[in-house]
């Protein structure tokens, strides 16, 4: 592999909350001791359950808040390193894509001046004719129409405004971008139009990807690699093929157990998890997952396991992965065809796996 464009070292981030006059505040870990990195040109997912620490982790990747302990690098520069120019620089080539598109854009703002106001800070060399030139090519780039520029953010639909989004987080020439659920707020149709749309973009800008998603169906189709997280910590990490196909840690068979089958094209043991996730204000000792694991032994009550090889580039923290997968055995491909509704999600994803054209939405009226 070549040097990661983005790099995480053992980065935790608590939080303090609850405090009163009379109560010292409960310390909660969002994230904790987290060591990742992201290759240039890759897309790398991030999955877990509601409340894992998703979105502080790629919060605190993009820099907008620090880690409480750790240490990030942004193309092997220390990322806090960074000030002046060189700051202004970074947070250019580093742009985040929220998920609810309309929140993140100022309802004042029209299209021209959103997508424009970060090339008045990434490049204050261009004219205000070059600018509007350059917005004209950023909207087409993501599917809209010049005339766009003019309107504002409630006059398009949901999809469009996501558009919007990409083509201002674009404006700063990135080389990375961080998506929080980008999809997840949209229609099922037109969530594979902006996977479609990113997927287009990154062959041709050649970008780096972090996605956080929660549709499995979408990680499969846009992602070369897969992190899971569980309770603050990435549990199982690897190629997405093998994240799907053979599965290492019983929470990541769990999450797989929970779509179906026809959904993806692999029959695999099902396994059900019981109780709730626990609080991160009191995170179990042992291994963070041992209380809902259906294999738990004594030793994952005590020892914390540590991410280790679980084959090609591929890591699980589990002390006991090796036996619970003879235990379970290897996943066996279903017969095509699959449910229709599945059918024609991969085909827009193969589409723009193929690097066909975008397809625009309509713009309503
Ligand atoms: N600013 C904050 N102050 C206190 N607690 C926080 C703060 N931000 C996040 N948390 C807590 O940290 C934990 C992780 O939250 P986070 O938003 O990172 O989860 P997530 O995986 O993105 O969840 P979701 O899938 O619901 O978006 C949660 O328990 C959350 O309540
Ligand atoms: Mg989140």
């Amino acid at each position: 592999m070549s040097d990661p464009i983005l790099e995480a070292r053992n980065v935790s981030r608590h939080f303090s909350v609850g405090g009163t006059l009379f109560r010292k505040p409960d310390t909660l870990r969002a994230v904790q001791d987290v060591s990742l990195s992201v290759q240039p040109g890759e897309t790398l997912a991030i999955v877990g359950e509601s409340g894992c620490g998703k979105s502080t982790l790629a919060r605190m990747l993009m820099r907008l808040i620090t880690p409480t302990s750790g240490e990030l690098f942004f193309e092997g520069r220390h990322i806090e390193s960074i000030s002046g120019d060189d700051l202004t620089k970074l947070r250019g080539e580093m742009q985040f894509i929220f998920q609810d598109p309309f929140s993140s854009l100022n309802p004042r703002m029209s299209v021209g001046k959103l997508v424009g106001e970060p090339l008045e800070t990434q490049r204050p060399d261009l004219s205000a004719k070059d600018r509007r030139a350059k917005v004209s090519e950023l909207l087409a780039q993501v599917g809209l129409r010049p005339e766009h520029a003019n309107r504002y953010p409630h006059e398009f639909s949901g999809g469009q405004r996501q558009r919007i989004g990409i083509a201002r987080a674009l404006a700063s020439g990135p080389k990375l971008i961080i998506g929080d659920e980008p999809v997840s707020a949209l229609d099922v149709s037109v969530q594979a139009q902006v996977v479609n749309l990113l997927a287009d973009l990154k062959e041709q800008l050649g970008l780096t990807l972090v996605v956080i998603a929660h549709d499995l169906a979408v990680i499969r189709h846009m992602s070369d690699r897969v992190a899971v997280m569980y309770l603050g910590g990435i549990v199982e990490e690897g190629p997405c093929d093998r994240i799907f196909e053979t599965p290492q840690h019983p929470y990541t068979m769990a999450l797989l157990s929970a779509i179906p089958e026809a959904e993806y094209g692999i029959e695999r043991q099902q396994i059900e998890l019981s109780g709730e996730t626990p609080s991160p204000i009191d995170p179990p000792p042992g291994c963070r997952f041992h209380t809902r694991c259906p294999f738990a032994r004594e030793r994952c009550r005590t020892e914390v396991p540590a991410l280790r090889d679980a084959g090609p580039h591929h890591r699980a923290a589990c002390h006991f992965f090796e036996e619970i997968a003879s235990e379970t055995g290897a996943p066996a491909r279903l017969p095509e065809p699959r449910s229709a509704a599945a059918e024609s999600r991969f085909s827009l994803y193969a589409d723009a796996l193929a690097g066909a054209p975008v397809r625009p939405r309509e713009p309503e009226t």
